[in-house]
């Protein structure tokens, strides 16, 4: 029996899936690792954690399972994040993650002294402070002895895949945030690499994500117990892998996730940039394209929260709550660490507003989870006034799980949530990818139809979808109120 791993390098933890060929989850596992924030704003990761994470991993994965069936590893991971290497290939400093702000000051030159038009037109996107192109100019800006010592640019998922293989590649999808990309032409851009001083030779051979690009190395086939000839696929951003892993893939097909950040991620056969570039276009791990808005802060509010309670009971704090939606008069804004889409503000801030004597526990528990669908429904607002006809979704992540922000998600967003079998979208894409590589599949759309199946339907209430729609309003309100004071704290 052949058998596949799909790797989910996220931001709080990687989760990994071992599976067969028809899409049955045989074991699995999940690794947690901390982000450092060495200034205010400041998002780090050292790669060397994911690896020890992933070398921690795999054998607790293999347990009880035949190491030499496995046949090949598919990777998806967290976006934009930059990891540079030296000439020996030792990892220079340690990676700016995509929720890092940082950059404002190099977005702004992005953005306003090259330009949102010559961007847009050299990569079908704007700058945005979590996008790796700002972040290799605030290295040459204020690391310039680092910067100096730069031989390779890469992707975090891209630092595995050159771990356990040995070559330096990137896939579309997650190439597509780097801002150095020709989304539309599949190519690097020689002009955004000029403007960034990026060496063209530093970045990685672009691949489509589930094309081979290597085998496994000796040392970690024996170490694993694995066979040499395990193949490694290019793999894909999480986002996109996501996508995969619940059959967003069709032109128009949404897949909303709540995970660290939250997306909104349409599917599209035809490359397309919105009016103002307040989504972004990208590559999907297809060979087409999507659109996607993104929040910085989606269920980690809630994990936030949880933290302010000291409560780990998560279904324990959401008791009951079914009876207040609607009709809830606290706001909660998610931007704890800025925002990214729709409004590239890394001075927003979280906010509960609205509090008065009866304002409980539970009301400001129920005020997280609208506050980040509301965020969401922003961006899906954008997707909508682009012309998208949106009424159906499938939704992932870990937030996922939780029945009530199930519902409040389809009556904030006004869509039908189609629940996969599995909520681990992008792991299950990373394997997706690796079946399609191995040929057992002939392409991502046959291996999706085959092996992603929906479990529930979710449907929204007339009523509630109005009662939500006036209180979305109001949350607009508050962040156009609030942000000038958001800069000056
Ligand atoms: C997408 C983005 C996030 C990360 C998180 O643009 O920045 O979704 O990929 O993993």
């Amino acid at each position: 029996m052949k058998t596949f791993i799909g790797i989910d390098l996220g931001t709080s933890s990687m989760k990994l899936l071992l599976v067969d060929q028809r899409g049955k989850i045989l074991n699995n596992q999940r690794i947690e690792y901390e982000v450092s924030s060495p200034l205010k704003g400041w998002s780090e990761q050292n790669p060397s954690s994911w690896w020890q994470a992933l070398d921690k991993a795999i054998p607790l994965l293999l347990q009880n399972q035949k190491a030499k069936d496995v046949y090949a590893i598919g990777i998806a991971g967290q976006m934009h994040g930059l990891v540079v290497l030296d000439e020996e290939d030792n990892v220079v400093r340690p990676c700016i993650l995509w929720n890092d702000g940082r950059t404002q000051k190099q977005t702004d030159y992005l953005n306003h002294v090259v330009g949102k038009d010559v961007l847009s037109q050299h990569t079908a996107n704007v700058a945005f402070a979590g996008f790796t192109a700002p972040k290799i100019l605030w290295l040459y800006e204020n690391e310039k002895e680092n910067f100096d010592k730069i031989n390779k640019i890469m992707l975090p998922k891209d630092y595995l895949v050159y771990k356990l293989c040995g070559n330096h590649t990137t896939d579309f999808s997650d190439a597509s945030g780097t801002l150095l990309l020709d989304v539309k032409n599949k190519r690097w851009d020689e002009k955004m690499c000029k403007i960034c001083h990026v060496n063209p030779n530093w970045l990685p051979k672009l691949c489509a994500s589930f094309e081979v690009v290597g085998t496994l190395c000796k040392s970690f086939a024996s170490k694993w117990g694995m066979d040499e000839q395990v193949k490694i696929v290019a793999g894909a951003g999480d986002n996109a892998a996501a996508a995969i892993g619940t059959n967003a893939v069709r032109d128009g097909k949404c897949n909303v996730s709540l995970g660290t950040s939250g997306t909104v991620f349409v599917a599209s056969d035809n490359f397309s940039v919105d009016k103002n570039n307040a989504l972004h276009s990208f590559c999907h791990a297809t060979d087409k394209f999507h659109l996607m808005g993104c929040i910085l802060s989606a269920a980690s509010c809630n994990s936030w929260w949880m933290d302010v309670l000291k409560s780990n009971d998560f279904d324990g704090e959401q008791k009951n709550l079914q009876q207040l939606l609607g009709k809830n008069d606290c706001f909660f804004l998610p931007y704890l660490t800025g925002e990214r889409s729709p409004h590239n503000d890394v001075d927003a801030k979280g906010a509960f507003i609205g509090l008065n004597a009866s304002t409980t526990r539970q009301k400001m528990t129920l005020a997280v989870l609208e506050g980040v669908s509301f965020a969401l429904k922003d961006n899906l607002d954008v997707a909508r006034q682009s012309g998208l006809k949106i009424e159906t979704a499938t939704l992932c992540g870990g937030g996922a799980k939780s029945k009530l922000w199930q519902t409040i998600i389809a009556n904030v967003c006004d869509l039908t949530i189609h629940l996969p079998d599995l909520e681990e979208g992008p792991s299950y894409g990373g394997a997706i990818l690796a079946m399609v590589g191995s040929g057992i599949y002939p392409s991502v759309q046959q291996a999706c139809d085959r092996l992603v199946t929906i479990k529930e339907e979710i449907k929204p209430e007339r009523q509630l979808v109005e009662a939500y729609q006036q209180k979305h309003q109001t949350f607009k309100k508050l962040y156009q109120s609030l942000k000038e004071l958001f800069k000056t704290m």
